[in-house]
């Protein structure tokens, strides 16, 4: 322990997450499968709005043909992605790129594309859904990860997200979107309370420990602050009001 390293915020409140997601690491591993499965040996996969790649790592790791490239705004992120393929062999077979997802310029097709936690980064899901598709290649599919609304949002869980009742939907028409807009869900996975809960969890004890650890550190206060204000929007704001849903996708091409 290094107790006067940088304050990454992001990086620490992750640490314990298996994907920046409220998913177990049972559930990361069955949706990969879900979307590799007609890909044999691994194929090409894209991130978009890769955070530290978790995604794309474990791809990698668990697929030693597979090659991934993986798009993200923060270079902590991407530094804190490279260390680990670096660690686990896989960094020659995974390229990162600093830019805006929205700007990645389309390639070749990939076999599997991911925006998992980051369909804001398009302005919402069905551009999301649209970049996503500029990607694909024919009979890939796609990772996507969005938020909805499990029960009617209360003023204090839109108070504490800074969110639009209209930002998202309940899970059915959620839904509903994804199939309007052409894509067939193969596979899916609705995050439990109990998922979120370890989430939330791990985020606020992570950042705690890092600050009770490092009592001198001048952002030791400000980490402190953050994880006061972070419990309070969940437990008084968001907790069991608001979901999150992954969903496999293919394009549904019938007529
Ligand atoms: C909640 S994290 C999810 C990371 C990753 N998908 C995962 O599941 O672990 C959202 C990520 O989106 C990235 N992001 C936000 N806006 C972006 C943009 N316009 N282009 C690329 N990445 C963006 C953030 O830097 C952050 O790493």
């Amino acid at each position: 322990m290094d107790p006067w390293e940088p304050y990454r915020r992001h990086l620490i409140t992750h640490a314990e997450h298996p994907v920046a997601a409220p998913l177990h690491d049972d559930a990361v591993a069955a949706l990969l499968d879900a979307a590799l499965a007609h890909v044999p040996g691994g194929g090409r996969l894209l991130d978009l709005g890769c955070g530290e790649a978790p995604w794309l790592l474990r791809a990698l790791a668990t697929r030693p043909s597979a090659r991934a490239v993986g798009v993200d705004l923060s270079a902590d992120t991407l530094a804190s992605a490279a260390g680990a393929a670096k660690r686990l062999g896989v960094a020659g077979r995974l390229e990162l790129r600093q830019t805006s997802a929205g700007e990645y310029a389309p390639g070749d097709p990939f076999d599997a594309v991911l925006c998992v936690g980051a369909t804001h980064a398009f302005g919402g899901l069905l551009p999301a859904l649209a970049a996503v598709g500029r990607h694909l290649a024919p009979g890939g599919c796609a990772v996507v990860g969005e938020g909805f609304w499990e029960r009617g949002p209360t003023p204090a869980a839109l108070a504490e997200l800074d969110a639009d009742p209209d930002d998202y939907a309940d899970l059915a028409t959620t839904v509903d979107r994804v199939v309007d807009a052409g894509w067939a869900p193969v596979h899916g996975h609705i995050s439990s309370l109990a998922e979120w809960d370890a989430y939330e969890w791990r985020w606020t004890g992570s950042l705690t420990r890092w600050a009770l650890d490092r009592p001198g550190h001048p952002d030791a206060p400000a980490a402190r602050e953050t994880v006061t204000a972070h419990r309070a929007a969940w437990l008084r704001g968001y907790r069991g009001v608001l979901g999150f849903v992954t969903l496999v996708l293919r394009r549904d091409e019938a007529p």
